[in-house]
């Protein structure tokens, strides 16, 4: 895996509007879940994008993330949170390609925002895919975003486009991307630079990230799914639980432990 994720400060600025997801998975969370004792776990959960509003609304979730950084600012932000009922958050730093150190008897699963394409290997999805069925509870439920590979883009490099301005801080990211179809892997490479901007535009920070991607294209996720011990129940091609098909740009398919 090649995916730091050590600038939860920056990550936080550059999604800081982005929520096209949440409205589903706070659907799915009350639908698939059962009972108010329910119990949620998200996969690769990072600064708490979507845990924390989960757990705020009155959910009991379990966030799970390999990078310190990004847990750390997940508790941080939960710590100043008003919550709702018995919702509740635990925040565990752990990979999701090992055993589930974060218990089980989940009722409902979920990784969002691409994670699971971090997981470079078949061997990895397996062991993650084996993971999420150990921690939920019989027939429990479970969810992936998935991106459609589309290997047509080869190398490519984005323009630099201003994420955020505030006060006296700009900041700027360039995206290099690079897509092989051999491996259906695609290397993305983001730089970052910060000005400070008294006066003359000063530059006081630059730093990279690498960071990879596994597409997989439908049938392949099917049978990775089928073969750790899955039933697809509905697959969804949008957020607007709009049915999957061929004009798709990603797979959100609603499984169930078999
Ligand atoms: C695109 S971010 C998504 C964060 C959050 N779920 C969100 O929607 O904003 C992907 C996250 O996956 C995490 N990640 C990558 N590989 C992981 C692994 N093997 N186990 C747990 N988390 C992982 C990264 O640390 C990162 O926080």
């Amino acid at each position: 895996m090649d995916c730091s994720y050590s600038r939860s400060d920056i990550y936080d600025l550059e999604y800081k509007n982005y929520d096209r997801d949440l409205r589903f998975y706070q659907y799915m969370a009350a639908t698939f879940s059962g009972s108010e004792q329910a119990r949620i776990l998200e996969l690769s959960c990072g600064t708490g994008r979507i845990c924390i509003p989960l757990a705020t609304q009155g959910f009991r979730v379990t966030g799970v993330d390999i990078s310190y950084p990004m847990v750390l600012k997940a508790k941080e932000k939960w710590e100043r949170c008003k919550v709702n009922g018995n919702g509740s958050l635990r925040l565990v730093v752990g990979d999701m390609i090992k055993p589930p150190v974060w218990g089980s008897g989940y009722n409902f699963a979920f990784i969002p925002f691409n994670g699971f394409m971090h997981l470079l290997t078949r061997e990895d999805q397996h062991e993650c895919l084996e993971s999420v069925r150990r921690s939920l509870k019989d027939k429990g439920f479970f969810l992936a975003e998935i991106g459609i590979p589309d290997f047509t883009q080869g190398y490519k490099t984005h323009e630099i486009f201003k994420i955020f301005e505030r006060e006296n801080i700009l900041l700027c990211r360039k995206m290099v991307l690079d897509a092989d179809p051999c491996t259906q892997i695609v290397r993305r490479i983001f730089f970052y630079r910060i000005f400070e901007l008294t006066g003359e535009r000063k530059e006081i920070e630059s730093f990279w990230e690498p960071r990879d991607y596994s597409y997989l294209f439908p049938l392949q996720w099917e049978e990775l799914l089928v073969n750790s011990g899955f039933n697809i129940i509905k697959k969804y091609g949008d957020f607007d639980y709009n049915n999957f098909d061929s004009g798709s740009r990603i797979m959100l398919w609603l499984c169930q432990k078999a």
